[in-house]
């Protein structure tokens, strides 16, 4: 017997996993994530050899342009943002079964061209060809290109067959509980849950991977891993970049939405979820509700849960950098939060009474994400004696951009007198396993292709997730600039963020 059938979770693992004919059909095909992901990721995917032979790629959008101009843009993003330079092989292999469609999100007419174009192909192809719909448009016309693939029937193709029509669709997820839950409607009307993959990039990082496999592929790590343990979780989404050129989308969105709801609640969801039963998608994703719905509302008083910031004007490197309130499209008086810290109680049996704190904020010191968790300190009955400070063991899961894993112990500095200091074990992935590994989207889009929805957010998941932070917004909403604290450019964040781990005894890492 194969291995790849003998257990489903190696079907991830393994590089050998078969796509049936498939074509991937791109809405917002002249957009800024098409051009630097998925254009990259179905290239890298070809130059893998992970393509079905009948592998079909649709650009969709609104504007009249033809199959060669949409050929032109997507080699161009290829050079430009792929991590493999273009070669000819492989391009010319995609090339050659690269289209594009347009027309509008709300015209029906144009979803009926679309059906045709795609039944065209089927007839050349001479054999059924597997619709991956990948809604990269903004929010707003999610709506109406689902409702579209419903009434076009493009939702139901194949419907019987396990190579059905699948919707991939990007973040965000709705922007509060009522819309998620308007959304999730939505997507029931036309699709079975099975056929939906809502996408959180961070799930297809390898690094996020890899935590399951650390937690549940060591022995030693599960009988510490609670509350008898462990003093408190840290989780670190920091970026060095501000909002760029995308002001307008970050002006209505903020840290909250952009990062801490989905990004940060899956890295909580994956480090204290219970093991699943099985690596089965739902397994999984059933563990990840349990986990999000065993966290306590937030107190949003004064000296609560929540902290807010925008970063203000400062210098790096002896440069002065603007703040947020002078960046290109942001309102004088914004009360959009660019960091937001949140201290999480998990009222479960493995975690109550150990803080999960976790922030995420632009123009940071660092580019950094990285799961910190803290052990307790041993007692002080030997050597925390004569002014000897023990460093806490830390766990950290670096999640990125220096990917690995690090222990931080206490060890005696040779010497004839009794010295400590923290010690730090390290594993990073740049020398165990080289670079230029598959970014996020290439593993995320064959696992869509494949059909198998582990790495993709259920539906009870993004409400789980907005009902916990739906009152933060509202409450944020509400107070206007009023609570905003602020952070210099290039620092590690706000005043009011260190208080949050300060009443547990703690400071950040
Ligand atoms: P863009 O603003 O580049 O828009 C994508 C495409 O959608 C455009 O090229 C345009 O295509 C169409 N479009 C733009 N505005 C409208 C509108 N008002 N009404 C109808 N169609 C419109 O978006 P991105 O590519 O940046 O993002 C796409 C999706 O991916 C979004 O949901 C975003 O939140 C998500 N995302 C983006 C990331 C990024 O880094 N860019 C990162 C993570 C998620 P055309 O004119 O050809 O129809
Ligand atoms: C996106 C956010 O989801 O993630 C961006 O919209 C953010 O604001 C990006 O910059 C960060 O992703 P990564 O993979 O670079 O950490």
């Amino acid at each position: 017997m194969a291995e790849t059938s003998r257990h489903p979770f190696l079907q991830g693992l393994s590089k050998h996993r078969g796509a049936p004919p498939t074509a991937v059909v791109i809405f917002g095909a002249s957009g800024d994530l098409t051009a630097r992901k998925l254009i990259p990721a179905v290239y890298n995917l070809a130059a893998d050899n992970l393509l079905p032979p009948d592998f079909h790629l649709i650009g969709y959008g609104r504007k009249e342009i033809s199959h060669e101009a949409f050929r032109e843009l997507a080699a161009d993003a290829i050079k430009e943002f792929s991590r493999r330079e273009l070669s000819n092989d492989v391009w010319d292999r995609i090339a050659a079964r690269t289209t594009y469609v347009a027309g509008g999100y709300d015209d029906p007419a144009a979803f009926d061209r679309l059906a045709e174009h795609l039944a065209e192909i089927e007839k050349k192809v001479g054999r059924d060809v597997q619709p991956l719909f990948y809604i990269s448009t903004p929010p707003s016309v999610f709506g109406p290109i689902l409702t579209n693939l419903g009434s076009s029937g493009l939702a139901k193709k194949h419907i019987d067959h396990p190579h059905h029509a699948k919707v991939i669709i990007e973040k965000p997820f709705g922007r509060d509980l009522e819309s998620a839950l308007k959304l999730n409607q939505t997507v029931r009307n036309v699709l079975e849950e099975h056929q939906v993959y809502r996408i959180d990039h961070y799930l297809g990082k390898e690094t996020v991977q890899d935590l399951l496999v650390q937690r549940f592929a060591n022995s030693i790590f599960e009988p510490l891993w609670n509350r008898n343990f462990i003093d408190n979780v840290q989780i670190t989404v920091a970026e060095e970049v501000g909002v760029g050129t995308r002001g307008g989308y970050y002006e209505q969105s903020g840290a909250l939405r952009d990062m801490i709801q989905n990004h940060t609640m899956q890295l909580v969801a994956l480090t204290a979820m219970e093991p699943p039963v099985s690596l089965d998608a739902e397994a999984i994703r059933d563990e990840k509700v349990k986990l999000l719905r065993a966290i306590q509302p937030l107190d949003l008083g004064a000296n609560g849960d929540v902290s807010r910031a925008q970063y203000a004007a400062g210098m790096i490197g002896g440069k002065p950098e603007p703040g947020y309130l002078d960046e290109e499209g942001i309102a004088p008086e914004s009360a959009t939060e660019t960091y937001a810290a949140i201290r999480l109680s998990i009222n479960n049996w493995r975690w109550q009474g150990v803080p999960f704190v976790i922030r995420s904020g632009k123009r940071m010191a660092r580019r950094v994400t990285e799961i910190a968790v803290q052990f307790k300190r041993p007692p002080g009955t030997l050597f925390a004696k004569g002014g000897f400070d023990l460093a806490a063991n830390t766990l950290s899961f670096q999640i990125q951009p220096d990917e690995g894993l690090s222990l931080i112990l206490n060890g005696k500095v040779p010497g004839l007198e009794t010295r400590m200091q923290p010690v730090k074990m390290n594993f990073r992935y740049s020398t165990t396993y080289g670079s230029n590994t598959p970014e996020a989207y290439e593993r995320l889009v064959l696992d869509a292709m494949i059909g198998d929805g582990t790495l993709f957010i259920r539906g009870d998941e993004a409400e789980t997730s907005w009902k916990l932070y739906t009152p933060v917004l509202e409450a944020w909403a509400a107070a206007g600039r009023e609570g905003m604290d602020s952070y210099p450019v290039g620092s590690w964040g706000p005043a009011s963020a260190d208080a949050l781990l300060a009443a547990h005894n703690n400071v950040w890492r």
